[in-house]
């Protein structure tokens, strides 16, 4: 158990914000390396060409650090909905073939594959959300000879119901069809294993769970895919650019590995520090004591909420920094405002009320939050 990191952010005490799959905090640390990176853009003097490599090589590396691949497979995106829309262009789809998709998935993971869908002639197959919350097995036997590939998240964002990437993915692999993955609302807080789930694609916005500034994100690309189409053609990308002198020089080649995907002014002077102190600060708390320390708070949340008749999937069902809970007969229309009133943020999606903590969130945020649902309900 990693113990309350609440001084590493300013988050006022009596402000009880379990609301991370919104929008993740900033450290104290990543919002003045942003206040650096901004009044950099007031003194260009002090912007050469090398800058425009080195911090967002430095992030690219960090992330690479934190999914286990390497700083060529990486690159980096403004969104998760663009890192998808590289997949979708790249991954070939002919008439008859079938994309699966989850049953509430989020929007941006669905409407990319609608249009190819569209213009290629390939159908959608939205797995319906299982009885039993078993997203596995209700994947695993969508699986046919006739899918192309599933994008997928590791978690569903209303309720963290998990998903065995790695079983997913080695029967997806069999069949010859690929793994797209959009782990916005797990990575840097709950492990993948990289090496075994393989996935083609993989995208995470950081404003979430990787506690990163917003329009951000960046897109593990498996070496198959490295010589793909990028969304745009930018100079930054191609070989060479290095030497500003010489880019009227212009030519084919790409910089190394998945950077050919990258999006157009990806040195972000502004944001890219605000992303390195952040992954820093992850790396060094380590993503499995994360996930340790959120599961146990989770776990003692929904105990608790039980007993107010709230019900939760079970542990095994779930992604243990991500809890969905859910009342027989619907929750209660002004909860979220009742809250509000007493400075404690949560969000709604679905037919499920997300708590979603982080390491700075302490006991006295969880009484308070039970004290206030038990007066509600
Ligand atoms: C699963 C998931 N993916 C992606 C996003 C953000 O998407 P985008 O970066 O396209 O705005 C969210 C935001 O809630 C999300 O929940």
């Amino acid at each position: 158990m990693i113990p309350s990191q609440r001084h590493l952010f300013d988050i006022p005490d009596d402000i009880a914000y379990f609301n991370c799959a919104y929008m993740g905090p900033l450290l104290k640390a990543a919002r003045a390396a942003g206040h650096t990176g901004v009044d950099r853009k007031s003194l260009p003097w002090t912007v050469s060409p090398v800058d425009f490599f080195t911090e967002s090589e430095k992030a690219r590396s960090l992330f690479a650090e934190l999914i286990g691949a390497t700083a060529n497979d990486v690159a980096i995106i403004p969104s998760a909905s663009y890192g998808l829309a590289v997949a979708a262009r790249n991954i070939p789809l002919k008439a008859g073939q079938k994309i699966l998709l989850l049953e509430d998935q989020f929007p941006s993971n669905v409407y990319c594959w609608q249009q190819r869908a569209h213009d290629s002639g390939a159908e959608i197959v939205t797995v319906s959300t299982p009885a039993d919350h078993d997203w596995t097995s209700a994947v695993l036997n969508a699986i046919d000879e006739n899918v192309a590939l599933a994008a997928l998240p590791h978690n569903h964002w209303t309720d963290g119901a998990l998903l065995d990437l790695v079983a997913i993915g080695e029967k997806l692999r069999a069949q010859g069809a690929k793994l797209v993955l959009d782990v916005t609302q797990s990575l840097g807080a709950m492990p993948l294993d990289l090496a075994r789930v393989k996935p083609d694609f993989m995208i995470a916005a950081v404003y979430k769970w990787l506690l990163g500034p917003y329009s951000l994100g960046f897109m593990y690309v498996a070496p198959e895919h490295q010589n793909g189409n990028p969304l745009e053609y930018n100079w930054l990308n191609r070989k060479g650019s290095e030497d500003f002198a010489g880019l009227v020089d212009y030519v084919d080649d790409y910089q190394d590995g998945a950077r050919r995907f990258d999006m157009g002014e990806r040195a972000n002077f502004a944001l890219m520090p605000v992303a390195v102190a952040a992954l820093e600060q992850i790396l060094d708390w380590g993503v499995a004591n994360i996930q340790g320390t959120l599961t146990q708070k989770t776990r003692d949340i929904a105990a608790r909420c039980e007993r107010l008749g709230l019900t939760s999937l079970p542990d095994e069902r779930r992604a243990g920094h991500f809890l969905g809970l859910r009342q027989t007969d619907g929750l209660p229309k002004n909860l979220l405002e009742t809250l509000l009133k007493e400075n404690i943020y949560l969000s709604v999606r679905g037919s499920s009320l997300r708590v979603t903590p982080h390491l700075f969130n302490n006991e006295s945020d969880s009484d308070r939050l039970l004290m206030a649902l038990e007066n509600i309900l």
